[in-house]
C-alpha cells in the first residue's frame, strides 16, 4: 500500500450533548480531520446540524473541517458553511443545477472542493468535473444515517475513480464514506482510497478507545 491513509471521524456518531469534548478526544486520538455530516431532511431523510453549530465548534480544534453537505439546493448555503469555518466542502452531484459552477464557487472562497457519488451514481458523472475538484467522496452506504452496512458493489467504483484521478493531472483525494470498519477499510485502501470516513467504528467504547479505533482503520 503506497498511499498515506488519513482518517476522518464522522461526528454523526459522537455524543451530541458533548460535541466539543468528543472532538478534542478524537484530535488527541490522532484523527486527521473532522468529518461533519450536514443533512436537511429533504435531500436525505434525516436532519443534523448547520453553520451555527459548526462555527461554534471551530474554536474547539485546529483540525481541518471536512464538511459533507447532504442538502439540496446547496448553492444558497455554500458561503454560510465557508464562513462557519469549513476547510473542504463536499456536495452531491445532484445538489444543484450546475455543480461545476458550485465547485468553482467553493474554490473561489479559498476552500477545497469535493464531489460525492451516491451508491447509484455512475463514476462518469464526475468526468467533466475533475478540473474543479480537490476530493471525490464515494458513498459506500446510502446517505442519511450512520451505522449502516457497507455496500460491496462500490469497491469497483473506487477502483474506477482511482484511475480517473491518476489521469486528472493534479492532486485529488479519494475519500470513502459509510460502513467503514477494520475489514472494509482494508478493502477500500486496496481499491485506492486515501481518506477513510468512519463514524460508528471510531466512536465506539469511550474516549480512551478512540486512538485504538482510529489506528485499526489505518492498517
Ligand atoms: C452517512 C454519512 C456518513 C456516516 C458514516 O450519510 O455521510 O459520514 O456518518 O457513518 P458510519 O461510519 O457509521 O457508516
Ligand atoms: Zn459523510
Amino acid at each position: 500500500m503506497l498511499q498515506a491513509i488519513q482518517i476522518a471521524p464522522s461526528i454523526l456518531s459522537a455524543d451530541f450533548s458533548r460535541l466539543a469534548e468528543e472532538i478534542k478526544a478524537i484530535e488527541a486520538a490522532g484523527a486527521d480531520m473532522i468529518h461533519i455530516d450536514v443533512m436537511d431532511g429533504h435531500y436525505v431523510p434525516n436532519i443534523t446540524i448547520g453553520p451555527l453549530v459548526i462555527k461554534s465548534l471551530r474554536k474547539v480544534t485546529k483540525l481541518p473541517f471536512d464538511v459533507h453537505l447532504m442538502i439540496a439546493p446547496v448553492d444558497p448555503f455554500l458561503k454560510d458553511f465557508a464562513d462557519a469555518g469549513a476547510d473542504t466542502i463536499t456536495i452531491h452531484t445532484d445538489a444543484g443545477p450546475h455543480v461545476h459552477r458550485s465547485l468553482q464557487f467553493i474554490r473561489s472562497m479559498g476552500l477545497k472542493a469535493g464531489i460525492a457519488l451516491n451508491p447509484s451514481n455512475h463514476p462518469c458523472e464526475i468526468e467533466y468535473l475533475l478540473d474543479t475538484l480537490d476530493q471525490v467522496l464515494i458513498m459506500t452506504v446510502n446517505p442519511g444515517f450512520g451505522g449502516q452496512k457497507f455496500i460491496d458493489s462500490q469497491l469497483n467504483k473506487i477502483q474506477e475513480v482511482a484511475k480517473m484521478i491518476i489521469n486528472a493531472g493534479h492532486k485529488i483525494s479519494l475519500q470513502v464514506d459509510g460502513g467503514i470498519n477494520k475489514t472494509t477499510a482494508h478493502q477500500v485502501i486496496k481499491a485506492g482510497a486515501d481518506i477513510l470516513v468512519a463514524g460508528a467504528a471510531v466512536f465506539t467504547g469511550n474516549a480512551a478507545d478512540y486512538h485504538k479505533n482510529i489506528e485499526s482503520l489505518r492498517q
